[in-house]
């Protein structure tokens, strides 16, 4: 089967139907949710939390990101793969924003990328769809600007709702084909989702958007500890990964492991 393709993401608004994204940074999880049917893939600059450790998305690199984007793209034959623009590699504007989105399109073999913010980066983002790539864009709790917003917070309450309404028309406007809504009132999600002819992907949005994207390792119960309110754990493999490595451990230790079956003759 062919790669998704962004007009078959509006097509599915226009349809009326919801599909779901996740994140991925690797050639196993990648396959395994190109296989189960989703068909969005993100390599997220989440990737700072979820792969390199760091507490927050302002450490990582475009250089850090490339190579994920490259396994993600060669595992799959399904997912349209889009790649993350991490801080730094687009905000002195319209000109370094779209080399590096070339950048990962070139050398990643991303099918589209995604930035954050709204109205303060329509520039970059008419530049880089000008130019022939895909944008997705990020609005209401954007975690690279965290520092500036004080922590992870809830974005687009009461009178805030109409600058962010205002984000989402200039995105659009701009040329991006869908919007990612992170933390924002599910009434507010609604409304932005009704306005906009390009799709809503929700994150913490509730359930009115036309996509909900969450990072696989809290979806699957990788990663252990508070969880967003947003998230709901599909699995526990934290857990499971847990008691496979003591069942590993315990047999080495007690020479169960290898056995006959496992030793060449
Ligand atoms: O980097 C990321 O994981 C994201 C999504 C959660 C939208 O930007
Ligand atoms: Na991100």
């Amino acid at each position: 089967s062919r790669r998704v393709r962004t007009r078959d993401l509006i097509a599915a608004k226009q349809r009326g139907e919801r599909w779901p994204m996740l994140t991925s940074y690797d050639q196993y999880t990648a396959a395994i949710f190109d296989q189960a049917g989703i068909p969005v893939l993100l390599v997220g600059d989440s990737a700072a939390n979820n792969v390199f450790g760091y507490e927050t998305t302002v450490p990582v690199t475009v250089d850090d990101l490339l190579p994920l984007v490259r396994a993600v793209v060669r595992a799959t034959s399904g997912a349209l793969v889009v790649a993350d623009l991490p801080f730094g590699s687009y905000e002195e504007g319209p000109t370094q924003a779209l080399r590096t989105a070339v950048r990962f399109m070139k050398e990643g073999g991303a099918h589209a990328v995604k930035l954050e913010g709204g109205t303060r980066v329509a520039a970059q983002i008419a530049a880089i769809t000008g130019a022939g790539i895909p944008v997705m864009a990020h609005i209401g709790f954007t975690p690279q600007s965290e520092h500036v917003i004080g922590g992870y917070r809830v974005q687009g309450r009461g009178e805030d709702a109409d600058r962010l309404l205002a984000d989402a028309r200039a995105v659009a406007e701009a040329g991006a084909f869908a919007v990612v809504l992170e933390m924002v009132p599910g009434e507010v999600a609604k409304r932005v989702t009704h306005e906009l002819e390009i799709p809503t992907v929700g994150i913490g949005a509730g359930p009115d958007t036309d996509a909900q994207v969450l990072v696989w390792q809290d979806m699957a119960g990788l990663r252990t500890g508070k969880a967003p309110r947003f998230v709901k754990r599909y699995a526990d493999l934290a857990g499971e990964l847990t008691r496979a490595t003591r069942a590993f451990a315990d047999e080495v230790r007690g020479g169960e492991f290898p056995a006959g079956e496992h030793t060449f003759d």
